[in-house]
């Protein structure tokens, strides 16, 4: 079985948010909730700054909400000025934390073999990792996109992962904060090839595959009704508390 049955809608700030705006942000996506039991079709894991970390695992208690972090250092304590490790992650009560996210790979350098030492010290601490591939415009353009997925997937998941344990977000790096939504076949072709490599990595295709890239309401439903996509990553429209609820609603 892979990480769940239910679809997973996932929240990524970015380094978005101070703490008024956190606490406006989470109360209003609380006061969604009808009660703490309330049976959903869907798991929803919202994914703060690290300074908010805390604060938003506190406010959360006690609701069907998760939290996740956005990074991770790949060492577990130390001489390591600035950086978190998953310990302190798990210390504090998240449970994910999203890892290789583009813009991690194109501004901070991170590299397949970086993002497989974080995602595995991650698990060492219990935290389940999303780690996040997918292929740029010229990549697209020039042919290379499964390539691409494949090499990603292969070299970014480690020793250890299985489709249980780790949940894979297919985000296409032309679709991130641009508006453009890689169309259907797109994300059927990439699920597909992902499922593949999976299969001969991991010994199954059943790994949980999200999509990323300008997910929002109105194109939520589209996205969902493909049987491949087990649940979104959601940049931008998360930070609208009725955005992202309603992206729910439609899984
Ligand atoms: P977006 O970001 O929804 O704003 O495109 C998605 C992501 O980067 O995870």
């Amino acid at each position: 079985m892979s990480f769940t049955n239910k679809k997973i809608i996932a929240g990524n700030w970015k380094m978005n948010g101070l703490k008024n705006e956190a606490w406006q942000l989470t109360n209003d996506l609380l006061s969604k909730f009808e009660s703490p039991d309330q049976k959903l079709q869907f798991e929803m894991i919202i994914c703060p700054p690290a300074t908010l970390l805390s604060e938003v695992v506190s406010m959360v208690d006690g609701s069907p909400i998760k939290v996740g972090a956005q990074n991770c250092s790949d060492k577990l304590n130390g001489a390591y000025t600035g950086e978190i490790s998953p310990t302190m992650i798990k210390d504090i009560g998240a449970q994910f934390v999203i890892l290789g996210h583009s813009e991690r790979r194109s501004y901070y350098g991170e590299t397949n073999e970086i993002v497989s030492q974080k995602a595995f010290s991650a698990l060492s601490q219990g935290l389940t990792p999303i780690i996040c591939i997918g292929e740029t415009l010229e990549q697209k353009e020039n042919g290379s996109a499964l390539a691409v997925i494949e090499d990603q997937f292969t070299n970014s998941i480690p020793e250890g992962a299985s489709i249980e344990n780790i949940i894979i977000a297919y985000e296409p790096v032309w679709a991130i904060g641009t508006g453009k939504v890689a169309t259907l076949q797109d994300i059927i072709d990439i699920h597909t090839k992902i499922r593949e490599v999976s299969e001969k990595k991991l010994g199954s295709r059943n790994i949980s595959i999200l999509y990323g890239g300008s997910v929002k309401p109105s194109n939520a439903k589209d996205i969902f009704s493909l049987q491949d996509v087990d649940g979104v990553l959601v940049g931008g429209a998360s930070l609208n508390a009725d955005d992202f609820w309603n992206i729910a609603m439609e899984s």
